[in-house]
């Protein structure tokens, strides 16, 4: 670990170069400024770990020099060196931020003693900090949200598959968020700097597609007047995305297949093959193993597309991650419509909780942003959502009203709900404001959405 520095601002010469031996002794790295001013200008070039700064100093005091210090957004942990009679001054840097004081003469012991809890606690922070960070990592993948296990597990696979050439095939219902996994296989890839192209196969007749992906050449077919690049040759070097792969054509599929198989192909009415470099992600809302039996698929295609599969659970089967959700789409959309949102307000969890999402995350998303626009208040309530899902109303909300009279589950269920919706749906605050562990919360969430039965034992 590298030493850490040390600035002394004090106008003695003599104080100075006393602490600067004993710390210097102590194995810090020490600066020197006589003045308020110098000490700022050190600050800003040196970024020390722990400024040991005196009240009284010309050009610019202890406590002018703090305050001008956090302006700069230095983070530097202050220790104030104070006489008897500018004790006063010490507390108001105290109040201002400053870690500690010691009182002249110092006590070399007691002083060595703040430094070093200064610089644990500066460590801690960092820890922390650096906790948090892995946290955010651990729920969110490039915008995608969601912890329960079934979208962490498929940001495993996304993790693991993105750096590769693989070409995946993702699966799942309508608005489950499969585009938004293609986008971060590619943002996630070393292609990321190159296009990201994206087809969707289902828009266009068998003889628009094979041009639109192939390219053709000129006059190859009625309407085709000069010659054109497909979206292959578009993605050359990045990620074609072809969506709905499950309504092409068996023309289109034998040649996608041959491109998957050779890496090139030949343009509508050419005969020159084109070689391109194009990591493929194909998506469909369709069972595509059963359109394969049904033969309408063909098999040695889908085994081509299917090298890694990533398959996107509905929303209702993964309804803890609709705390999560909700608030995302409300700070989203708060900011689109430039409204000041706090989130959900009481029992509106609850009817989030209850719906069962047919059109899944993208109907959330569209419920929540028709709330934020009909939203009169700070917070989101029940009557803000479409009335599909408001739902039965709650009963009265307030820990006075439930006690006596609620079960303890019952209390239980408004304390970790209300704590949700004011945790903008984090678990993992809530967990920590309740004091209670995540996986609850998680189960709790299931139970309260109808996934298992009350009453069964966490797992
Ligand atoms: N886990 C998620 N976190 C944040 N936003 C999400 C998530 N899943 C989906 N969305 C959002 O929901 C909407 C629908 O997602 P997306 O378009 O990726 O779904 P899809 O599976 O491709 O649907 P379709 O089959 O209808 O094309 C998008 O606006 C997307 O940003
Ligand atoms: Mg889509």
């Amino acid at each position: 670990m590298s030493r850490a520095t040390i600035l002394i601002a004090d106008d003695e010469s003599t104080a100075r170069a006393g602490l600067r031996s004993i710390l210097t002794e102590e194995g810090y790295e020490v600066l020197e400024a006589e003045d308020g001013e110098a000490a700022l200008q050190l600050l800003g070039q040196h970024a020390p770990e722990v400024v040991l700064s005196d009240v009284r100093m010309p050009r610019r005091d202890g406590n002018s020099l703090l305050r001008a210090a956090k302006e700069q957004g230095s983070d530097a942990s202050f220790v104030m060196m104070t006489a008897f009679g500018t004790i006063e001054s010490a507390v108001e840097a105290m109040r201002a931020g400053a870690e500690n004081y010691v009182i002249k003469p110092i006590d070399v012991g007691a002083l060595l003693v703040f430094i070093e809890k200064a610089l644990e606690k500066r460590r801690l922070v960092h820890e922390a900090e650096g906790l948090r960070e892995r946290v955010r990592e651990r729920y969110k993948l490039e915008g995608i949200i969601g912890d329960s296990p079934e979208l962490q597990s498929v940001f495993e696979v996304v993790k693991r598959a993105a750096p590769t050439k693989a070409t995946v095939l993702v699966l799942g219902e309508s608005g489950t968020g499969k585009e938004l996994v293609a986008q971060a296989l590619h943002e996630l890839s070393p292609r990321k700097d190159k296009p990201f192209v994206k087809v969707s196969c289902a828009a266009l007749s068998e003889t628009l597609l094979e041009s639109e992906l192939f390219g053709h050449e000129k006059g190859s077919f009625t309407g085709a007047a000069g010659r054109r690049e497909g979206r292959f040759e578009a993605a050359d070097g990045g990620t074609l995305f072809l969506d709905e792969i499950g309504e092409i054509s068996p023309t289109v599929q034998v040649k996608l297949l041959r491109v998957l198989q050779t890496r090139s192909f030949e343009r509508v009415g050419g005969t020159a093959p084109v070689q391109v470099d194009v990591r493929i992600v194909a998506a469909t809302n369709r069972d595509l193993l059963a359109e394969v039996k049904a033969g309408r698929f063909r098999e040695d295609l889908y085994y081509r597309l299917n090298v890694v599969a990533v398959t996107l659970p509905p929303l209702r089967r993964r309804r803890m991650d609709i705390p999560g959700l909700a608030a995302h789409f409300i700070e989203k959309y708060a900011k689109a419509y430039g409204k000041e949102l706090r989130g959900l307000a009481p029992g509106t969890l609850h009817a989030l909780l209850s719906h069962d999402w047919p059109g899944n995350v993208r109907e959330l998303e569209n419920a929540i942003e028709r709330a934020v626009v009909l939203c009169q208040s700070a917070e989101l309530s029940a009557d803000d959502l479409p009335t599909t899902l408001r739902g039965p109303r709650p009963e009265t909300r307030d820990a006075q009203s439930l006690i006596p009279g609620a079960t303890f589950a019952q209390i239980e269920r408004e304390a970790i709900l209300r704590t949700l919706e004011l945790c903008q749906g984090s678990t993992a605050r809530a967990a920590e404001m309740l004091d209670i562990s995540v996986r609850k919360i998680q189960y709790r969430l299931k139970e309260y959405s109808g996934d298992v039965k009350p009453g069964d034992a966490p797992e």
